[in-house]
């Protein structure tokens, strides 16, 4: 059987999950382009359905499983229709569903191991009609070399490692993502260089579960902060973000890549997951709160305008009142810009989902609201900081109005500037904060 069999027929991708996720989805849509086949906004319209998952938390599973279940009906009105299961659910050993017997309208069900095989499994199922469910232990082959179907034409996720080592206690990733595997420097640097260069990207953000472990495990060692610099070399308007940083092996190096890097963009996601040592240390994190205290006193330092974000976790298996409050306590600490706070989630095959002393679900919601709640307030007051500083921006326009965007994705109104183009960087005064919003003028 050959691909003439898919030219012009249409497929749609449905993502959930991180960043990796969306950029692994754009990674299967050029799969697909290359079957001759093109996109299509309607799900029940599209002949190939692929569902790419994610088993972060149970609430991600509980989204894709109905979405799936929801497309039953079409399938059964319309026998022809492909549809694909992939990512992180199916790789989940245990998992809360059963995919293979609760879904036997699925017809190609496969890991994360194995996606770029996505195309060759479409072939075969094509020819034979045999449904195809196929779980690897590790990878096969990487899809490095798939070229990527962006939609956003500002920002592009660059892979630099996949996987992690960390095991942090209540994670699957590790389990769904498996080792870590850092991409060679020449392959990362020809990639991003190709983007801002050939494409026209502004932002570049380099994705790993991990980044600062990058290089570990390459023949030829290298830090993460040595990849950034050399990226940095790279001529063109552009910048370069990453995520996710572990504050284990956040150095002094990266710190001083940042402060002097023009390139590097002022934004840093740095995870703390809980302002309590003690909980820290049986979610295995490797560090205490006096080490996170520390990174983030040494970045505020080094770079006054940074943009700090990070990720929560409420309600981890012994978390006490007087934990959540070091969390709380936190927060108002470090006055983040963003936080992104979660309810803590039994994964099966963790091995925090089996410590005895869980924490019931009304309680992890109180705590979570508590802290948004919060974050909301120190959000509304941090606004402040802007007035009278100076940000580089990349200068957009939205809705016929010019306006800069800051590193950590704040939006500065422009209202004097009478621009003729857009899309390139330049230094924003703050002169007026109103409403919690921003304005000011390009001094540069
Ligand atoms: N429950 C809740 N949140 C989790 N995260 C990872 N695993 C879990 C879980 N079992 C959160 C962490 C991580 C983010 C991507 O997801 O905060 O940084
Ligand atoms: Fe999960 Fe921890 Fe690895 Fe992040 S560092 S992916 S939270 S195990």
């Amino acid at each position: 059987m050959s691909s003439v069999d898919f030219w012009g027929k249409k497929f749609h991708v449905v993502t959930y999950g991180c960043q990796m996720n969306v950029h692994e989805s754009e990674k299967i849509r050029g799969l697909l382009y290359n079957l001759g086949m093109i996109e299509s906004n309607d799900i029940e319209d599209a002949d190939v359905v692929v569902f790419n998952t994610c088993c972060i938390r149970e609430g991600a599973e509980d989204r894709a499983y109905n979405n799936i279940m929801a497309l039953k009906k079409v399938k059964q009105a319309d026998k022809s229709k492909i549809i694909v299961v992939c990512g992180c659910m199916p790789q989940q050993k245990n998992g809360k569903y059963n995919l293979k017997t609760k879904l036997p309208f699925v017809d190609i069900i496969i890991g994360t191991h194995n996606i770029n095989m996505l195309d060759k499994y479409l072939l075969k199922f094509d020819e034979t009609h045999k449904r195809i469910i196929d779980i690897m232990e590790t990878p096969v082959a990487s899809m490095d070399n798939v070229k990527s179907v962006r939609d956003d034409k500002t920002n592009a996720y660059v892979n630099i490692i996949y996987g992690c080592d960390k095991f942090c206690t209540y994670c699957i990733v590790p389990y769904v993502r498996g080792r870590e595997k850092s991409r060679p420097v020449k392959e990362i640097y020809d990639e991003v260089k190709d983007l801002v260069q050939n494409q026209g990207y502004k932002f570049i953000t380099l994705l790993g579960q991990n980044v600062n472990s990058y290089g570990k495990d390459l023949e030829e060692k290298m830090t993460f902060s040595t990849l950034l610099n050399q990226l940095c070399t790279i001529e063109g308007d552009f910048k370069i973000k990453f995520m996710t940083s572990h504050p284990m092996d956040f150095s002094d190096d990266l710190i001083n890549v940042m402060k002097t890097q023009p390139k590097v963009a002022k934004a840093l996601h740095l995870p703390v997951q809980s302002g309590s040592s003690k909980v820290l240390a049986r979610m295995n994190r490797h560090y205490d709160i006096k080490h996170y205290m520390r990174i983030i006193k040494k970045v505020k330092h080094a770079i006054p305008n940074i943009s700090l974000s990070t990720d929560i976790i409420v309600g981890f298996p012994g978390e006490t009142e007087r934990d959540f409050n070091q969390t709380m306590k936190l927060i108002k600490r470090v006055k983040y810009d963003q936080i992104f706070a979660f309810m803590y989630s039994k994964r099966t095959g963790t091995p925090a989902a089996e410590f005895l002393d869980q924490i019931d679900e009304r309680t992890k919601s109180i705590r979570v609201n508590k802290l948004l709640r919060q974050q909301k307030l120190i959000q509304k007051d941090q606004v402040k900081k802007y007035f009278n500083r100076t940000y580089n921006c990349l200068i957009k326009q939205i809705n016929g109005v010019a306006v800069g965007i800051t590193d950590g994705g704040k939006e500065i109104y422009i209202p004097t500037y009478r621009y003729n183009n857009q899309n390139y960087f330049a230094d924003i005064k703050v002169e007026d904060v109103r409403n919690h919003k921003l304005s000011g003028v390009i001094v540069r």
